[in-house]
């Protein structure tokens, strides 16, 4: 089966990087999505933010994060300056000056420190295809997040019809649509992408307790995976989502113990900081 075909399959179990495996990399960069896939992810996890002039580029935080940015001068950011550095307020040019790497993440003991920059989502697939190619891996599947909320809109990203059609017309462009899945919080911009473009996936994330029937209301139609926080998943989850047709991939488990229980749960991918643990406890299954 192609790569494609076999991540509707109900056997394929989706080994997932999140941010591309930052318990091991610099979080959302190429050399952590390269790193991830020597280590057998199935699926790159990222988050997506748009620049002041229009760029889709990769980033957890709408701004740059005190615990590890450097400014293009080489200095820490405070959390009281953290605002004047605002991604929706930068234009792109400005934001791959700032040194993402360098200083590690003292979350993250076991992350690799290196010279880093936020990269646009169009080199990360331009590199990450080029790269399965050159190793002969199986073609990348990517979980993108869209980093909108209705309180950020217009301050810290556009509202989300823009947001959604610039992160359309990215992945349009790179052909890999049957290869995506848009993962995000806020309904609002399922709903649009799935409007747009019906027959890729989209996964809805869930941190809250209402239970999968109330998430499921917040949406018009049925996502293609329920997401949720994996301390929320238990057999009845489990069985609930199957019974929907949902695909259910919990987020972010960070131990070989807890990437077991949930396997043996019967949960159909599993989202971590460190996809060395995959090898460590699927290969054994
Ligand atoms: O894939 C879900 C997970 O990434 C959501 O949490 O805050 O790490 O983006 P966050
Ligand atoms: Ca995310």
């Amino acid at each position: 089966a192609t790569s494609a075909a076999l991540a509707q399959t109900s056997t394929f179990f989706d080994r997932q990087g999140h941010r591309g495996g930052r318990g091991l990399m610099p979080e959302n960069t190429i050399p952590a999505m390269r790193r991830a896939l020597d280590l057998g992810v199935t699926t790159l996890e990222m988050d997506v933010l748009i620049s002041q002039d229009g760029q889709v580029l990769l980033s957890h935080d709408p701004t740059m994060n005190p615990d590890y940015a450097l400014t293009p001068a080489g200095q820490r950011i405070t959390k009281a300056e953290q605002d004047q550095h605002r991604l929706y307020a930068l234009p792109y040019a400005t934001i791959r000056r700032y040194d993402v790497g360098s200083q590690g993440n003292s979350h993250f003991p076991r992350q690799q420190k290196m010279l880093a920059y936020k990269p646009l989502l169009a080199e990360v697939i331009d590199s990450v295809e080029a790269y399965a190619r050159r190793k002969k891996l199986p073609a990348p599947h990517y979980n993108i997040e869209t980093k909108t909320t209705p309180a950020g809109d217009g301050t810290l990203h556009p509202a989300p019809a823009e947001f959604v059609a610039k992160l359309l017309a990215v992945v349009r462009e790179k052909g890999v649509g049957p290869r995506v899945i848009v993962q995000s919080f806020d309904p609002r911009t399922l709903e649009l992408v799935h409007q747009a473009e019906p027959t890729w996936r989209t996964a809805l994330l869930v941190a809250n307790t209402d239970g999968l029937e109330a998430n499921l209301r917040r949406l018009s139609f049925r996502p293609s995976i329920y997401s949720p926080q994996h301390q929320l998943v238990t057999p009845q989850l489990v069985q609930a989502s199957h019974a929907q047709g949902l695909r259910l991939i919990p987020w972010t488990v960070n131990s070989a113990a807890d990437i077991q229980r949930l396997t043996r749960l019967g949960v159909d991918g599993i989202i971590t900081d460190y996809p060395d643990l995959f090898a460590e406890v699927l290969n054994r299954r």
